[in-house]
């Protein structure tokens, strides 16, 4: 089994897939860890929706349409969208947002890298996609919910093999007062 150490360093995005289909039970695997993440007051704020298939197909068609409406530079949205069509699975992560603080979405970020590093640990590749905050709008009113988007989340099986990325170091990122 992967050490949390080889989990946390091994991970890197992946952003292209191979076309072999995910089966349900890993994803929900990986849902189930993202449920033992800390939250704020225990309020387990995530909701995820996993799309594959129609369910994908129809959402990236509308998000691909949205992208085409804006007049804004949309960074690298269509790279996202291009991925979420080819990866075999998109989970969309939400917040419930419930009491509406701000810390309800950091509990929702914290399920989301225990779903990421699951997923790792499977052999399967992800990317955690915020790129759909610029159809932000759209897609709250596609899939009407009561909750906020956080972010999309492709799965697939990897068809390559990111080495590392440069990180900060502990002295660059931390301050140590004692
Ligand atoms: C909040 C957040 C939003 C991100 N949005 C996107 C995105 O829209 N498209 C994308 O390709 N990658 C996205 N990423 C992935 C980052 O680019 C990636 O995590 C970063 O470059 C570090 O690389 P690594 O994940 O391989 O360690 C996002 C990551 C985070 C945490």
């Amino acid at each position: 089994m992967m050490s949390l150490d080889e989990a946390i360093k091994g991970r890197r995005s992946v952003r292209v897939y191979k076309s072999d289909e995910v089966k349900r039970d890993l994803i929900r695997e990986c849902i189930e860890a993202a449920t033992f993440a800390p939250s704020a007051k225990n309020g387990q704020q995530w909701r995820f929706i996993v799309l594959a298939g129609e369910s994908k197909d129809k959402f990236t068609d509308l998000y691909r349409k949205e992208l085409d409406k804006l007049t804004i530079n949309v960074g690298s949205s269509y790279g996202s969208c291009t991925m979420m069509e080819e990866a075999p699975v998109v989970i969309m992560v939400w917040n419930t947002n419930e009491l509406g603080w701000i810390t309800e979405g950091h509990s929702v970020s914290a399920a989301i890298q225990n779903l990421l590093l699951k997923a790792y640990s499977l052999g399967l590749g992800t990317c955690w996609i915020g790129d759909v905050f610029y159809t932000y709008e759209a897609i709250m009113h596609y899939f009407k919910k009561p909750w906020e988007l956080i972010a999309a989340i492709t799965v697939g099986w990897p068809d390559v093999n990111p080495g590392p990325r440069l990180r900060l170091s502990v002295d660059d990122v931390a301050e140590f007062l004692y």
